[in-house]
């Protein structure tokens, strides 16, 4: 694909890319409990691919979802914000994010922010509507 200097290189985001890469990820998955592992994969607005996966305990409370993992690369990796997600189940099937994840995502996303969805591809907006967020602590 050709892309014009000055263009936005993710203008076309590139689907099968973070499918892949979120598949990868759930291969990594530690799910003894639930047996049910997830991948998820995400581009920043400066390009970087960040994926993770979920993270089961013996406690069963303390799981961590395969998001958690995802923003945890994303900050040691430098931070940023997402421009694009991709989560999976074992099947490498679409999965929706969890209620405490579409937070954290939120949270991380960039403007204009594209997540897959079992319905399309969405805005943040429209996973999470009229969102709490870090604005809300500056009232
Ligand atoms: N899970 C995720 O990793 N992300 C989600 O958005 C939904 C749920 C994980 C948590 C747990 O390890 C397993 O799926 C079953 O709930």
């Amino acid at each position: 694909m050709t892309h014009l200097i000055g263009s936005d290189p993710l203008a076309d985001t590139d689907w099968e890319r973070l499918r892949t890469a979120a598949t990868e990820a759930m291969s990594h998955a530690y799910a003894p409990y639930s047996k049910y592992p997830v991948g998820a994969a995400a581009l920043t607005e400066d390009g970087r691919l960040v994926s993770g996966c979920n993270v089961e305990n013996a406690a069963y409370g303390v799981v961590l979802c395969a998001e958690c993992t995802l923003i945890g690369e994303l900050h040691m990796g430098g931070g940023g914000r997402l421009r694009a997600f991709y989560c999976v189940d074992g099947s490498g099937n679409i999965l929706m994010p969890c209620g405490r994840c579409r937070q954290l995502l939120h949270e991380h996303r960039s403007p204009d922010l594209e997540l897959m969805t079992v319905s399309g591809v969405k805005t943040m907006e429209q996973v999470l509507p009229d969102a709490f967020g870090p604005d809300n602590l500056l009232r």
